[in-house]
């Protein structure tokens, strides 16, 4: 089979390496791809949220699945075209995508599915918000749309939320709110393969999006995952596949949008059971790194059968142990990531992995790098200590000026 990557970052990265083990794979392309993905297969030029162009490039290459990696592409409506040209896609149509794109949509659906979530009121009028946050107390804040983590805040007093309405209000995503009731417990995240009826989970995995150690510092896209996280038992998990994923495929589906591709669930295990915070409409990243690690199963025919409707529904077929993937982010990240650095070390990692992502070859040939998060050490271990510790080596080796990681990826895991 004839297949073709779309993104351009670790997760990309990641699913190629995976896919290119594939036996069922005849050809394999990422698009536009990175340094790192060119060692798997040929990068091609691509704007992924243009669909026109997604599906002549698609056309051009005879691919017969196209697998895409980041939301953008999708609220764009890149699967849409993909199906209508009659390639098979592993990704969302626009409309089923919206329940990632719009919190009070998924909102909407997660009540008419009966999914656990948190109870929420929906604004378009924010003076009204601002009031109604006012005169209540602690409330978690969220813009309706895609805000780039930027788009909710957990606030402490009714004062801090009606501040928070004002300060989102400023964004095009906050022109929606809704106002949230706050819930507490430690978090995961499951994703789940989907073929608009069925649903495979991947491993649960927990990602750190705080730049620091101990969960401190700025918010980020992520600075590391790990799995799988084994904060639920295996029949939970069985639970949120049939309580989360299964009725919310039905809704969306009943709906006349099929999901047909990765939902991924965040979730809160609040003491009173597990609620979803939010859904994705694609893998996510860095999960997707260690994911791939954790995954023995042959990816293909998984992805493939998702995007024809045809999922075979049984377990994933997982490794023993443990991954943890690190990410090594860029001088300045989050806030003004400075691009140009040289990064050397890149060939010595042992059986760790390392996936590109905000990585870029110079004129001279050298990788350098070119965006906040720039790659993703991952390893394998018996526990969650020994991948993490493996990981560091090996991230260790890699250095290029400005270099900022955490040492503390996976310490949410249960004590084994
Ligand atoms: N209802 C809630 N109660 C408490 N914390 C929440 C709630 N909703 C979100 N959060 C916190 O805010 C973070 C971001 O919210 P989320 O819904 O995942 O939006 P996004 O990932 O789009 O920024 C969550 O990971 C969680 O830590
Ligand atoms: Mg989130």
């Amino acid at each position: 089979m004839r297949v073709l990557v779309l993104g351009s970052g670790g997760r990309e990265h990641a699913l190629a390496w995976k896919l290119s083990q594939s036996p069922s794979l005849t050809a394999l392309f990422v698009a536009p791809g990175n340094p790192g993905t060119e060692a798997i297969a040929p990068s091609l030029a691509v704007e992924p949220t243009k669909p026109a162009d997604v599906v002549a490039l698609a056309k051009l290459h005879h691919i017969e699945l196209v697998v895409v990696g980041p939301e953008a592409p999708l609220v764009a409506g890149v699967g849409d075209a993909l199906r209508a040209a009659g390639i098979p896609v592993f990704g969302p149509d626009a409309a089923a995508a919206r329940i990632e794109g719009s919190k009070a949509f998924a909102k909407e659906i997660m009540l008419a599915a009966g999914v656990p979530t948190a109870g929420a009121h929906v604004f378009t009028d924010l003076e009204a918000a601002a009031r109604h946050a006012a005169a209540g107390g602690p409330i978690v804040v969220k813009a309706d749309g895609l805000a780039a983590g930027k788009g909710v805040v957990v606030a402490d007093s009714g004062a801090e939320a009606a501040e928070a309405v004002r300060a989102l209000g400023k964004l095009p995503a906050g022109q929606t709110v809704l106002l949230e009731e706050r819930l507490s417990g430690p978090e995961l995240s499951v994703m789940a393969l989907c073929d608009g009826e069925r649903a495979v989970l991947l491993p649960p995995s927990q990602d750190h999006k705080r730049l620091l150690d101990g969960d401190r510092g700025p918010n980020t896209g992520g600075m590391g995952a790990y799995a799988p996280a084994r904060l639920l038992t295996d029949a939970q998990l069985e639970q949120i596949r049939r309580e989360v994923m299964l009725p919310t495929l039905k809704e969306l589906a009943r709906r006349g949008t099929p999901f047909r591709g990765a939902l991924y669930a965040g979730l809160m295990l609040t003491p009173s059971g597990p609620k979803v915070l939010e859904f994705n409409a694609r893998l996510g990243d860095p999960e997707t790194q260690v994911l791939m690690m954790q995954t023995a199963d042959d990816l293909l025919p998984l992805l493939h059968g998702a995007a024809l409707g045809a999922l075979p529904e049984r377990p994933l077929k997982v490794h023993d142990g443990y991954s943890v993937g690190i990410v090594l982010a860029a001088q300045g990240y989050p806030d003004a990531p400075k691009s140009g650095a040289i990064i050397s070390g890149l060939e010595a990692t042992g059986d760790a992995l390392v996936f590109h992502a905000g990585t870029k070859r110079d004129a001279r040939g050298s990788v350098i790098v070119s965006g906040g998060r720039v790659l993703t050490v991952c390893a394998r271990g018996a526990t969650v200590k020994l991948a993490q510790a493996k990981a560091l080596e090996a991230a260790s080796a890699i250095t290029f000026e400005g270099r900022q990681l955490r040492r503390d990826i996976g310490h949410g895991a249960p004590a084994a």
